[in-house]
């Protein structure tokens, strides 16, 4: 029996990583996968590779017009959104006294306020059909406690703990679980900027900095987007119903909370 037979999912940032995995997974647990990113031409390709569960709309977080289209392009193709996952995020580092405000402010839109104001827009949608749903937001073991160099995006990740435990009690009452998980280090495409930015302020060689955070995971290794998928399963499924306003950590034993 498939977990999420006859559901829809919208992902953010769904063209690649863990976003993408995602989707791959709610596919085979019998949902239909609305892949909403910026990098349409990404998301196209792998929504057609995916076939006809899966539907690409271009989707920028930071601007409510991009939001509100993608919902209604999601509802307009599969008719409805029974799950969402908040997952588009960008990450950023620098000691504190190089921080910009530009750069804080691009991270905070997207990490932050492109979570919120996606989530009220589904909500929104998930409120007017009725039903509930499930609503999950990627946060992050740097949302539980600060870094030196990454103050910026640990608060946004911080932030998002904190969302999900204020909309996860105002949500209920309309049937909507929001829940989020926090993954420690997963390798891929992002991990490779995280390596870039240590390479520059910390000057490690190319790699040196993912060699060093696995080998620091109690696990014994760094994380691959697949090693959230059952997290993200199941946290939408039925079985999570009585599961509220919480965060997981799926991070091979960094962090226990
Ligand atoms: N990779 C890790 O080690 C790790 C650890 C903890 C938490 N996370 C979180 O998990 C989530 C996914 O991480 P990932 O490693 O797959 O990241 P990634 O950088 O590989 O993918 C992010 C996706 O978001 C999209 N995106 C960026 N800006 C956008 C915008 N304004 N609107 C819509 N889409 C946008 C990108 O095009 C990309 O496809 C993020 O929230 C990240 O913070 C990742």
């Amino acid at each position: 029996m498939k977990r999420l037979n006859g559901k829809t999912a919208l992902i953010t940032g769904a063209a690649r990583g863990i976003g993408l995995a995602f989707a791959k997974a709610y596919i085979r647990e019998g949902a239909q996968v609305v892949l909403g990113d910026i990098d349409i031409a990404r998301a196209r390709t792998e929504a057609t590779a995916l076939g006809d569960a899966a539907f690409a709309v271009e989707m920028d977080v930071t601007c409510q017009d991009s939001i509100d289209a993608a919902v209604a392009a999601s509802v307009a193709h599969f008719g409805q959104i029974d799950i969402l996952i908040n997952n588009a995020a960008i990450f950023t580092a620098a000691p504190i006294i190089e921080i910009t405000r530009a750069d804080y402010a691009r991270c905070f839109e997207i990490n932050v306020a492109g979570a919120l104001f996606t989530m009220q827009a589904v909500a929104r949608h998930m409120i007017e059909r009725g039903g509930g749903g499930k609503i999950i937001n990627m946060a992050s073991q740097a949302g539980r406690r600060g870094e030196g160099l990454v103050a910026v995006y640990c608060a946004s990740k911080a932030a998002i703990i904190s969302l999900t435990q204020s909309a996860g009690l105002d949500l209920i009452r309309h049937g909507i679980n929001v829940n989020a998980i926090a993954p420690g280090v997963v390798d891929g495409e992002h991990w490779d900027g995280v390596d870039a930015f240590f390479a520059k302020y910390e000057g490690k060689e190319p790699g040196q900095k993912k060699r060093e955070v696995g080998a620091g995971v109690p696990f014994g290794r760094m994380g691959v987007a697949e090693d959230l998928t059952g997290m993200a399963v199941f946290l939408a499924s039925s079985e999570a119903d009585y599961i509220v306003a919480q965060t997981y950590n799926v991070d091979g034993g960094q962090w226990m909370s």
